[in-house]
């Protein structure tokens, strides 16, 4: 578990003062995919870097597996860092060193021994992917390779956490894909707790768990991704989410105008299984209305699915209201938008 309290980092003196992060808490669970997301110069390098101390924070402590980290000792501290493994945008491989040496570069660090060294490359080569590649140069790899290199040089160590700075920002969106399938399947294997920072709001929704967002040195939201997406309660998360095609955020049907007779208009949010499952029309057969469907989405944020349907209910009144409480009692989101009578 990773625990940060109070945390803020100042760069510069005097008047060149940049108030880098203020005051963050956040608190990231063993074995969770954390993503933090946020426009260019909102902090996320900065936040990433002070959770292995890359970066000395100039107030707050930051906790790893119970170890606060700003107390330790120069030594104690090399020691805790290789419980955390970190991959980059730009790949930072050597390029003079071919792919094996580069993944071995920590196990010499760490002075682990040759024998157990070469075994150790051979079982990450074939974790990312890459066995046939061990002898080529970066250069001779494409930018999906590099980052497979990055990932296992990471895990060379058997790290706890995997800090991930934009780690597919270089990469097109096939490519993302593919890397991010391998920091998932990372994940599970390896029961690793990986925080990675973006400006996409794609990848977050491909693998995190939670989300928070920062924004001028400061977490303004945070959450299950999937609620984040679908209650987004700051402008700066709202923006991310219209990043994503099809944005689940559904425009109010403009009712205003409707005559009376046209029913009850609702918006039904689904969240996690309940999706799959035909509530709506159970309950519509119990409650005697009929509906139509005016506009929706349906879709999956890595496990949970997710929907929200904008409904027209036709039937008296009575039977209307019974089915938005039945609706509610399934545990369904339901937000009434007009009312009228039939
Ligand atoms: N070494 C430094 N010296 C002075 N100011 C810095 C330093 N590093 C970062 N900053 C400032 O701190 C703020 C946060 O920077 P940071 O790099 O953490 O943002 P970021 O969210 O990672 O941005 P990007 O998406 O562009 O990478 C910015 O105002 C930046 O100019
Ligand atoms: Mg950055």
């Amino acid at each position: 578990m990773i625990e940060i309290r109070k945390l803020r980092k100042q760069y510069g003196s005097g008047s060149r003062i940049t108030h880098a992060l203020q005051e963050i808490n956040l608190t990231i669970d063993k074995g969770e995919i954390y993503g933090i997301i946020g426009h260019s110069g909102a902090g996320k390098s900065t936040l990433l870097r002070t959770i292995n101390l890359l970066e000395r924070p100039t107030e707050g402590s930051v906790f790893v597996d119970g170890v606060d980290l700003t107390a330790l000792s120069t030594k104690k501290l090399q020691d805790q860092r290789r419980r955390i493994g970190m991959i980059f945008q730009h790949f930072n491989l050597l390029s003079s060193a071919t792919v094996e040496e580069n993944i071995a570069f920590p196990l010499r660090l760490a002075g682990t021994a040759k024998s157990e060294a070469r075994r150790r490359v051979g079982e990450l080569l074939a974790l990312v992917g890459l066995t046939e590649h061990g002898k080529k140069y970066p250069a001779q790899l494409s930018g999906g390779q590099k980052q497979r290199v990055g990932i296992a040089r990471a895990l060379a160590t058997n790290p706890h956490v995997l800090l991930c700075d934009e780690a597919t920002s270089a990469l097109d969106p096939q490519t993302t894909n593919s890397i991010l399938n391998l920091l998932l399947d990372i994940n599970r294997k390896l029961k690793i707790t990986i925080v990675l920072i973006t400006h996409e709001m794609q990848v977050i929704r491909s693998i995190c768990d939670r989300v928070a967002v920062i924004h001028d040195g400061q977490i303004v939201e945070q959450g299950p991704v999937a609620e984040v997406f679908l209650k987004p309660r700051h402008d700066v998360t709202r923006q991310f989410i219209e990043q994503v095609a099809d944005s689940v955020e559904i425009d109010k049907p403009d009712v205003s105008g409707a005559p009376a007779q046209d029913g009850t208009v609702l918006k039904i949010t689904f969240l996690g299984e309940t999706t799959y499952e035909p509530i709506l029309s159970r309950t519509v057969q119990q409650t005697g209305v009929t509906f139509s469907i005016l506009q929706g989405t349906i879709s999956r944020m890595k496990n949970t699915p997710y929907g929200q349907l904008v409904v027209r209910l036709q039937g008296p009144r009575d039977a209307a209201e019974n089915t938005i409480r039945l609706l509610r009692e399934h545990g369904l989101d339901v937000e009434v938008y007009s009312n009228g009578l039939v």
